[in-house]
């Protein structure tokens, strides 16, 4: 059994240094209950609503440099693991990023592939598949955000064995949350979205962060609005079985030849 953990805030664009203590916050309210496995929301650094080009670059950082990367990576170091969405910075271009640290050490940068509206203006879309990592004696696969509309995403980290997807987000249309479930029945995998709450600009971001198990139910949601970390115990052997009947196997039952 591991304690999963999201966290739910409302970060501020423009201001690294309170986004950092937001962060903060977070990673010592996770610990103080005791989550193995956190999940953080997207561009929790940096906000998300960027103004223009300049703006999102003067917020991003370098991976693992950055202070936020700092304080996830000594957060992870007692054996547990830490996901974050992060807006990085990489030579000259930006990134719109989710980074795993676990016991002290950066074990994946994943650069999200399916960039969301004004994202394209500022980030570059990643080039590499979504990562699966060990945690322990299980597996977890990394999506972020908008990668939620892609189903592809979720059946490939399947695929690959993950047992629980973690989900940096900052969801603004209605339909995420709902659409996670269907998620973990259709792959019979645990999920964990962490969101944004608040407004930033012209943008409401729709809180609700939640964990899914592998028949659908919702093992724990936040409310709209407040921040906090939202946590659920878990067997991720749980997704082991993928029979959604006793004769019906999610994964050997696809017929990927008539998939046209
Ligand atoms: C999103 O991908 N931030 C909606």
């Amino acid at each position: 059994m591991i304690n999963v953990g999201v966290g739910q805030a409302d970060f501020k664009v423009g201001h690294s240094g309170t986004n950092l203590e937001i962060i903060q916050t977070l990673l010592d309210e996770a610990a103080q209950k005791q989550v193995d496995v956190l999940v953080l929301p997207e561009l929790a650094n940096s906000g998300y609503a960027f103004a223009s080009m300049d703006e999102a670059a003067a917020l991003a950082e370098e991976v693992p440099t950055g202070p936020v990367c700092r304080a996830l990576q000594a957060w992870s170091q007692p054996g547990r693991m830490v996901v974050s969405g992060l807006c990085q910075k990489s030579g000259p271009v930006l990134y719109n990023s989710a980074v795993a640290f676990s016991g002290g050490e950066l074990l994946a940068v994943y650069h999200k592939i399916h960039l969301f509206s004004n994202e394209s203006k500022w980030f570059q879309p990643g080039q590499q598949p979504a990562p699966v990592l060990p945690f322990r004696q299980y597996l977890v696969g990394i999506m972020v955000c908008f990668d939620w509309v892609f189903p592809e995403m979720a059946r490939s980290l399947a695929l690959r064995g993950a047992q629980i997807i973690l989900h940096p987000a900052n969801l603004v249309l209605p339909f995420c949350q709902q659409a996670m479930i269907t998620r973990s029945i259709e792959n019979r995998v645990f999920t964990a979205t962490a969101n944004r709450c608040g407004q930033e600009r012209e943008l409401y971001f729709s809180g609700l962060s939640q964990i899914t198990a592998p028949n659908g139910s919702l093992l724990v949601q936040a409310d709209e609005e407040n921040s906090g970390v939202f946590c659920a115990d878990i067997d991720p052997d749980a997704a082991e079985n993928k029979w959604i009947t006793a004769l019906n196997h999610v994964l050997n039952d696809r017929r990927p030849d008539l998939y046209i």
